[in-house]
């Protein structure tokens, strides 16, 4: 398509002007070639100019029929139970509906397809083309819902001040260039968003963006700006209305009242692309670095692989179950004046991170993932579990915000070491992996 109407213009435009003729039809993904951050418009037209292929979609929908085939319970999703009806979905009425539906552009019909397996709200079963999840839009005004004198409200992240340097001086210099006083929005109370009620908003992008999760509850926390860890270190998530994976909005606006001030105001917060894909120079060269099947892709027999692989190493297998949160890859680091003061308790320097809070009856453990190193996810608990009960604790809080998962195993033993099983006691010996051998 593409292709053909550049041969055309080729031929036709000699004759009538003369040096326009060889200036190549502008190519939308060299416009932001080597860019860190581009505007949101800039980045969506370069995700936008590879047309619709049916080879390809023909490819894409047959594979992701054969997972559904053995991978989802597609009886629970036609009729799901109270409280996961918003889950409700027809899985092949929508295979069927992508497959005949006509679409513009490649990045169209991935859409559709990043759409509907997102609505399933099973993190455990997405659609993440390389190609287009390449970069993360990121609003200078994170939100979080936060409780004052008793009344919950949203808010411009009040951190935003020590967060959005961290992103990078390209991303605060685009917005100085502009013109555009983020600092001033920081803690500032936020009455609507998009013109409608703030909260209505946070459940709108609940319902149709935020995905992974069954519960609409989680969903909404996973909205707003919130902590997490990644690999063994504190960040923080910009949230699904601060960081979404498209560049498919420039700007939100939002009615606030800021700090310090009791009037309301409608401030209009651009967006900025951050670009988190392979380097390209062009459209071609993006297509390749980020979309195109190669070896690595396609057309390897993983089973013969994998064969290959327990013949040289045998080793076990465990089940894993991850939420795909594509941001991490460009995490920012939770800013230092957020991070705990307090002395980290022992089995601290992995996913697992224990305090004891200064009235010494309570221990927490903000548990960040059930990925990473297997065993020391053990011997952290154990470390954390001996000091609090030599320390006399009486209580324990577990922090599970932003865990997506991991080893499923882990899930299991952290629940019966807890709940205090006699079988916890072998649970960090081998005998127990023996026993639970996937
Ligand atoms: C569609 O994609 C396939 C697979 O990459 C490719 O071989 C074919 O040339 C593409 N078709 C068009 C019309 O570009
Ligand atoms: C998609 O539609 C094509 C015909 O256009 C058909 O051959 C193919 O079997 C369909 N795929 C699925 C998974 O239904
Ligand atoms: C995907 O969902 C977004 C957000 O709800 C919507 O704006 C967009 O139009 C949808 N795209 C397709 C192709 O379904
Ligand atoms: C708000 O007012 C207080 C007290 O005058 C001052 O300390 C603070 O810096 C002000 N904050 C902003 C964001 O203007
Ligand atoms: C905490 O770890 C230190 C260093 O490994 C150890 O000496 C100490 O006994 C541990 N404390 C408790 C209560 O287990």
């Amino acid at each position: 398509m593409l292709a053909t109407s550049l041969v055309a213009l080729a031929v036709l435009v000699p004759a009538l002007t003369n040096a326009a003729a060889v200036v190549p039809r502008a190519d939308p993904c060299a416009a932001i070639a080597n860019q860190a951050f581009s505007v949101p418009s800039k980045a969506l037209a370069c995700l936008k100019s590879f047309p619709f292929n049916e080879t390809l979609r023909q490819n894409v929908i047959a594979n992701i029929a054969g997972v559904f085939d053995f991978y989802t319970f597609e009886d629970f999703y036609l009729d799901s139970p109270p409280p996961f009806q918003e889950s409700t979905a027809n899985i092949r009425a929508e295979i069927a509906r992508i497959n005949s539906t006509k679409f513009e552009t490649d990045y169209d019909f991935n859409r559709a397809v990043y759409n509907f397996t997102t609505k399933l709200n099973d993190g455990h079963t997405r659609w993440f083309p390389n190609c287009y999840t390449s970069f993360q839009n990121l609003l200078p005004a994170p939100v979080v819902t936060l409780e004052e004198n008793g009344v919950q409200s949203v808010f411009v992240a009040p951190d935003s001040t020590d967060l959005i340097p961290l992103v990078g001086t390209e991303f605060t210099d685009f917005f100085e260039s502009i013109g555009f006083d983020w600092q001033r929005l920081a803690g500032a109370r936020v009455l609507e968003i998009a013109g409608m009620d703030a909260y209505s908003y946070a459940d709108l992008i609940a319902s149709t963006e935020s995905g992974n999760y069954l519960d609409h509850g989680v969903r909404v926390n996973s909205v707003f700006s919130s902590y997490r860890i990644v690999d063994t270190d504190f960040s923080q998530r910009f949230g699904d209305i601060g960081g979404p994976a498209f560049p498919d909005r420039d700007s939100l606006t939002f009615k606030l009242i800021p700090v310090n001030s009791t009037k309301a105001e409608v401030v209009t917060v651009p967006y900025l692309a951050d670009y988190l894909g392979a380097p390209f120079t062009d459209q071609a060269s993006f297509w390749t670095a980020n979309c195109a099947a190669n070896d690595e892709t396609n057309g390897v027999d993983l089973k013969a692989a994998e064969n290959q692989r327990k013949r040289q190493l045998p080793r076990r297998k465990m089940a894993r179950a991850s939420i795909i949160d594509i941001a991490p890859s460009n995490a920012v680091g939770l800013p230092s004046p957020f991070l705990p003061t307090l002395p980290p308790a022992n089995g601290s320097t992995g996913v697992i991170k224990s305090f004891i809070l200064p009235s010494k009856k309570t221990g927490v453990m903000f548990v960040g993932s059930f990925e990473g190193d297997f065993n020391q996810f053990q011997t952290d608990t154990d470390a954390a579990i001996k000091q609090f009960q030599a320390s006399g604790l009486t209580h324990l809080l577990i922090d599970l915000t932003n865990n997506g998962g991991g080893f499923v195993c882990l899930g299991q033993f952290l629940h019966q070491y807890l709940a205090g099983n006699t079988l916890s006691v072998s649970l960090i010996s081998s005998q127990w992996l023996t026993l639970y051998r996937l």
